[in-house]
């Protein structure tokens, strides 16, 4: 029985893995964004049993188990996948959809398409004299043809029916260009354009598909952006505007800013791992996908109290994956953009360099809980503070900020030290008993947990879960190359994963644990499970990929290599047979 993939997706997005793990093992200590328990699946005393909330996905370094929600589900509950599917849709409160899982697919692939066709129809717009109004309109916000160019920004046209007529000489009907969100129908009946008299900012995944639109209004009014409704295609919790471009920056962080007039001009002064979240607060999904580019955030949202306020709420949602954030503090401006045409990018980039770390953020936020004028209020607060103050890496930083609380509180500076200290201890032992578990046995690091999938040739295997791993983060990666066949693959298991992957990659669909579920078996998705906790540096991508191919490759042709020679001999050892 097939689901529909948008169906298995919100399926387990609904089912977050701590929660539905946490009503059958305890979770507790915390290493990275990992929590650690007693493995349900095998006897044990210390726990290797951890769910990642970020990837959400389990994985047991001990008995090898892994996978998603609905794996875990299936293992724990003993069920099939229809069957796990139905518990975690109850559990959700969903209903299950009609079985239409071909036709969605194609159906996602053609939305895609007429949204594509949106953006070079709306970008056509700029160099025509309806556009004129959208290009002085840029200039007035010193928006440069380069930039917008990059972005595809575009205009639609003050009119009601431009994009549609345009759309249905493409072949497109009414219906799918409703679908896709780019038109509505009146009250009579008719379909009419959906944006008018707005720049455009077409919304692109990381895998290059022109997913939906904001479009600003040209100068004030309400509403100020219309983005586009929930489609098939356009999820904009799971997006994030500009994120295609930012991924393929050399900094080591990413810019988070509100607005997509301070993205494009981020972009435009240098700053080209800026990133916005689409007209919403930032969501935990987006944050999930922030952190598989970088390890550090740098919160550049507006001056105002509404800014202020959405960036502590970022803040909470991003360090819970253990992303490094600091907040920039703007002033005399009210948001990014206007920074920078009224100081320029290197007052920017100063401010990056002198942005606060989040820890002088979140002890403003813990003094502001308590009366210190009360002692029981004060025993609080340095226990607090003292715990934020001891998870920071480096002792100078400690002992100011230790110094700082003490002050506050107006106690001695050495208790406060003190206290630090032996916070600090006790963190520092629970992570290297952490880590310590996870080195203690080297050979196993490469060689799956499950003995049934032993590799033969670890080096070869190494390549291919390197290349099954970098598919997986992003398809994007496949594009333009020659990828290897399941057959060239040393691992059987390997091989059959890939193929699972592969065989998603040219349909625009996405790529998560909970849709790879229903073609691979639970051993296969035990080993996925630990092919991407492995680290993968991105930013390298393209390099690695190339790498992990070539490797593959090599070791075919050595293998047809010998398997020539062999049937050369064979050849010579029958001849002689003929000769002699
Ligand atoms: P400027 O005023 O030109 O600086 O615009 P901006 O792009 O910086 O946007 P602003 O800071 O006003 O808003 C931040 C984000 O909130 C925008 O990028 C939109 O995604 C969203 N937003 C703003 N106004 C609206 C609105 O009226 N409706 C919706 N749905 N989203 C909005
Ligand atoms: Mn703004």
């Amino acid at each position: 029985m097939a689901f529909p993939e948008n169906f298995i997706t919100e399926l387990a997005e609904r089912n977050d893995i701590v929660d539905v793990v946490s009503s059958y093992v305890r979770l507790g200590k915390k290493s990275g964004s990992n929590l650690f328990g007693l493995c349900p699946f095998h006897g044990e005393k210390t726990p290797s049993f951890s769910v990642s909330a970020d990837k959400q996905i389990y994985h047991c370094f001990g008995c090898g188990k892994g996978g998603g929600v609905i794996n875990f589900v299936m293992e724990i509950e003993n069920l099939s996948f229809p069957e796990a599917v139905e518990f975690l849709a109850k559990r959700a409160g969903m209903a299950i959809p009609e079985q239409a899982a071909d036709k969605d697919a194609k159906k996602r692939s053609r939305l895609l398409d007429a949204n594509r066709d949106a953006a070079r129809f709306f970008h056509e717009q700029l160099g025509t004299e309806a556009g004129k109004a959208a290009v002085e309109y840029m200039q007035r916000r010193r928006i440069s043809p380069k930039i917008a160019r990059n972005f595809g920004l575009g205009y639609a046209p003050d009119s009601w029916d431009s994009l549609i007529r345009a759309l249905r000489d493409k072949g497109y009907t009414d219906y799918e260009l409703l679908d896709a969100g780019l038109v509505k129908r009146g009250k009579n009946g008719g379909f009419y354009d959906m944006f008018r008299n707005r720049l455009m900012f077409p919304v692109i995944d990381v895998r290059g598909n022109v997913i939906g639109f904001s479009g600003r209004i040209l100068g004030e009014g309400e509403p100020k952006y219309l983005n586009t409704p929930e489609t098939l295609v356009f999820n904009k919790s799971r997006n994030l505007f500009a994120l295609n471009l930012a991924k393929k920056s050399k900094n080591g962080y990413i810019i988070l800013s509100e607005g997509n007039i301070d993205v494009v001009s981020l972009h435009q002064a240098g700053f080209d791992s800026a990133v916005a979240s689409l007209g919403t607060s930032l969501t935990p999904e987006q944050a999930r996908i922030i952190s598989r580019y970088t390890n550090e955030v740098i919160i550049a949202y507006d001056s105002d109290n509404a800014g202020v306020k959405a960036a502590q709420r970022a803040i909470s949602i991003l360090e819970k994956l253990d992303l490094k954030v600091k907040v920039l503090k703007m002033q005399d401006a009210k948001d990014p953009d206007e920074y920078i045409k009224l100081k320029g990018p290197d007052a920017f980039r100063n401010l990056i360099e002198a942005s606060e770390h989040q820890i002088d953020y979140r002890l403003g936020q813990i003094t502001a809980k308590y009366d210190l004028s009360s002692d029981e209020q004060k025993v609080e607060f340095l226990k607090e503070a003292s715990e934020l103050v001891a998870k920071f890496p480096g002792s100078v930083e400690r002992q100011v900020y230790a110094m700082r609380v003490a002050q506050m509180a107006s106690v001695d500076a050495r208790l406060v030290q003190d206290e630090v200290e032996r916070r600090r201890k006790k963190l520092y032992s629970q992570a290297r008993r952490t880590v310590n578990r996870e080195n203690a046995r080297p050979e196993q690091s490469i060689q799956p947990g499950e003995r049934r999938l032993r590799y033969e040739d670890p080096s070869s295997a190494m390549a291919e879960e390197g290349l099954i791993r970098l598919l997986y983060l992003d398809g994007a990666l496949a594009k333009g190359k020659e990828l290897p066949k399941p057959e060239d693959f040393s691992s059987q298991a390997l091989g059959h994963i890939y193929s699972a992957i592969a065989a998603r990659l040219g349909s625009g669909a996405s790529m998560s644990t909970a849709v790879l579920s229903e073609s691979l078996t639970n051993d296969e998705m035990g080993l996925l499970v630990s092919v991407l906790q492995k680290p993968e540096d991105l930013k390298n991508g393209e390099r690695s990929i190339r790498d992990y191919i070539e490797k593959i490759k090599q070791r075919n042709e050595l293998k047809s290599d010998s398997t020539d020679l062999r049937a050369l001999a064979n050849k010579l050892r029958e001849t002689k047979k003929y000769e002699g």
